[in-house]
């Protein structure tokens, strides 16, 4: 058996440079290493981890150039319903003066296409920057939608009007909601559709794309997990063929989990299936997938599962872990 080398991710101190609001509720921080030194590639619809305290990591898409590898930016909203980290972001990072982080990872990346719709909602404007500037400098035509609740709300307006007619400004308490109809209705040839936003919107245009849209067109990134029918779990087998470790999953018991209590060396940050971080590639068993990131295609392909909530249909499963 061949051992494959682990590949340690980024992980370090970043001092934040900048911090400012750019919208209301809306902080953008800027990092870079303290020496000044190169930060890692990254490319459109990556995201970072930042880890804001024990037991508490927080993903934000960065929505720097990708060309500037001295500094990223993240957007984040402070989150009425938030579970402490934007609240923690807003509070204290200032003042601390640096933050952990990880990454980056991109579970959103952009496939080429000579025409792209892209569709924001609220902070979901965040991955959508980088994108449309590549897009804009593959010379692909493109349009944005970006829908938000006011325009005192709504991040980025002013970087977005450079844009011109390109881009349309959906604030709600002007023109309600986009109209999701008028532009999904009938699939436009050749068109990739990109979004990211509230559940709600996503939703939306799921069912929309699902309905006439060719598969594979839709891309999108969710912030929280969708809602799926997550019972039935039941048992099963688990070897970890490196480890060189057979294990028992319980029906209430998630892999990531089990994975812990046994030793074994296994990263995670959402626990939810949103994030991405426990990715891990399976080497056989049919996946039951659970998480809200992975398509039909990535799904269908059987190669890799988020441990933290997906599960095994059959009775094992081999994990290269
Ligand atoms: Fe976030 Fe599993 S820990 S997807």
């Amino acid at each position: 058996m061949v051992t494959q080398p682990i590949v340690r991710e980024f992980e370090a101190d970043l001092t934040i440079v900048a911090a400012s609001e750019v919208a209301t509720d809306v902080l953008a921080l800027t990092l870079a290493a303290p020496d000044g030194s190169a930060l890692p590639p990254w490319t459109p619809g990556a995201h970072i981890d930042l880890v804001l305290g024990d037991d508490l990591v927080r993903q934000y898409s960065l929505c720097s150039s990708p060309g500037d590898s001295t500094q990223w930016r993240v957007g984040v909203l402070r989150a009425p319903d938030s579970r402490g980290g934007s609240k923690v972001v807003h509070a204290e990072l200032r003042e601390r003066g640096t933050v952990r982080v990880r990454g980056p990872r991109n579970h959103f990346p952009m496939v080429r296409s000579p025409r792209y719709l892209f569709v924001a909602g609220g902070i979901g404007i965040t991955p959508m920057l980088p994108m449309i500037a590549d897009a804009e400098a593959a010379g692909a035509e493109w349009r944005l939608v970006y829908g938000g609740r006011s325009r005192a709300s709504m991040a980025f307006l002013d970087e977005l009007a450079v844009y011109g007619d390109k881009v349309s400004v959906v604030p709600q308490d002007e023109a309600g909601m986009p109209d999701l109809d008028a532009l999904l209705g009938s699939p436009e040839p050749d068109t990739l559709v990109y979004t990211c936003g509230p559940t709600g919107l996503l939703d939306a245009i799921e069912a929309r794309c699902a309905a006439s849209w060719p598969v594979g067109a839709l891309h999108l990134e969710r912030f929280s997990a969708k809602a799926s029918d997550t019972s039935g779990g039941t048992a099963f087998e688990l070897v970890l063929q490196r480890s060189g470790l057979t294990l028992e999953v319980p029906a209430d018991r998630s892999i990531y989990d089990v994975c812990k209590a046994a030793g074994v060396s296994v990263v995670g940050s959402c626990l939810e299936g949103v994030c991405g971080t426990c990715e891990t590639e399976v080497v056989d068993g049919d996946i039951d997938h659970r998480d809200s990131i992975l398509n039909e295609e990535e799904k269908a392909s059987n190669e890799f599962m988020m441990i933290c909530v997906s599960r095994c249909r059959s009775g094992s499963l081999t994990l290269d872990l």
